[in-house]
């Protein structure tokens, strides 16, 4: 039996249609199936502005360019997440502040937003960023009161959320809509809800922020309409476009993404039943019963100190099973790159030491979750 990796898309021959009809367009970058992407992603979201750009680091990165963060100013992120938005930031020479996790679900809660505020006495906070581990969108109505209070922008890392909803005073939002957020991000990886190859999305409903997208998604230039050969250049900026032949496969792959949702889901069910109760050391989160997730990671925190092991051994176990689970994510401050000193983030740390996600993917068949599911039983007993 081959390996069953954590994560997989999905193609068919609809996406495969799609990508070779863009490639007898006229243009195959910055052409029609550009505008036709971010037009569906705009009708599916509900929000004012969508754009699409080459990855979701580049989205991460344009958010923070675009609600105008600049040197030292303060943002505030998970500190666990993958390594994007913290790159992103560094580049940008921001004073970063990581905010400690919940140890099951791995996300910011508002109380350790709180307490990261006042532990280290913050006064001028330009954005936090938030991280929707797993594609399970908590805590979004508590975080938009903390923007309130200290009236900093959110940007959502949202590239594992494609597709979720929360409830918001006793109404369904899509994760990505900005209602309570004032920028989203996605990514559109392979392992992603839907993917085009690469690629990334970020929505706004503010049309300043909506322009400086397009600016320095673009290196900053600035047409004259009239004159197509005159340009100005008006910001540092970058090239973060998408092809078209990449959004042909984005386009198509959205049209199934309830499709997506749904298989996903039935998995997520069939884990939960045949895992919740098997064993005290095996945890799966409690998320709110308010949202409704994108399904993107099935996480389980298994308490390896009660069963006197750790996860490597864990790990090493699955792998020579043929099951590829993996880690999202390390920690950042564990990186080499992180210089300075922390002193508690005790979520972030029982997190890492029990939190391990398991094979989620559309075509993951019922034959290969049951061995996935036995494989996991009988290293208990
Ligand atoms: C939570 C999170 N943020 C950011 C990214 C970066 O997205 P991309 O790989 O498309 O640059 C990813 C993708 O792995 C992610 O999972």
């Amino acid at each position: 039996m081959k390996n069953i990796p954590y994560g997989k898309q999905f193609i068919d021959n609809k996406d495969k249609k799609s990508v070779i009809n863009s490639l007898s367009h006229d243009l195959i970058t910055t052409g029609p199936y550009v505008e036709k992407f971010e037009k569906k992603i705009k009708k599916f979201l509900k929000c004012n502005y969508s754009y699409v750009c080459n990855s979701g680091t580049a989205a991460i990165h344009l958010a923070m360019l675009s609600i105008g963060l600049k040197k030292n100013d303060i943002i505030l992120m998970p500190a666990v997440n993958f390594i994007a938005s913290y790159n992103m930031a560094k580049s940008m020479q921001l004073k970063i502040y990581l905010v400690d996790v919940d140890e099951q679900t791995g996300q910011v809660t508002p109380g350790k937003i709180q307490e990261c505020i006042n532990y280290n006495k913050l006064k001028k906070i330009k954005a936090l960023i938030v991280m929707y581990n797993g594609g399970y969108p908590e805590n979004i109505e508590k975080i938009y009161k903390i923007k309130k209070k200290y009236n900093f922008f959110i940007i959502e890392d949202a590239c594992h959320a494609l597709g979720a909803e929360y409830k918001y005073k006793n109404k369904y939002y899509k994760v990505g809509s900005c209602k309570h957020a004032d920028i989203s991000t996605f990514s559109l990886h392979p392992l992603k809800t839907i993917t085009s190859g690469e690629g990334g999305i970020i929505t706004t409903n503010n049309h300043s922020i909506a322009k400086k997208i397009t600016l320095f998604r673009s290196h900053g230039i600035l047409r004259n309409k009239k004159m197509h050969w005159k340009y100005d250049i008006i910001e540092n900026g970058y090239n973060y476009r998408l092809s078209d032949i990449n959004c042909a496969l984005g386009f198509s792959q959205l049209s199934k993404i309830n499709f997506f949702l749904k298989k996903r889901k039935k998995i997520y069910e069939k884990y939960l039943n045949e895992l919740k109760t098997f064993n005290l050391n095996l945890i799966i989160p409690k998320y709110s019963s308010d949202i409704k997730s994108s399904f993107h990671l099935f996480i389980i925190n298994i308490l390896f100190h009660k069963l006197k092991k750790n996860k490597d051994h864990f790990m090493k176990y699955l792998l020579q099973k043929k099951v590829i689970a993996q880690q999202h994510y390390i920690p950042i401050y564990k990186f080499s790159i992180y210089k300075k000193k922390i002193s508690s983030l005790i979520g972030s740390k029982k997190y890492y030491n029990n939190s391990i996600s398991l094979p989620i993917y559309v075509n993951l068949s019922k034959k290969k979750q049951d061995k996935i599911i036995k494989i996991i039983k009988n290293y208990f007993n």
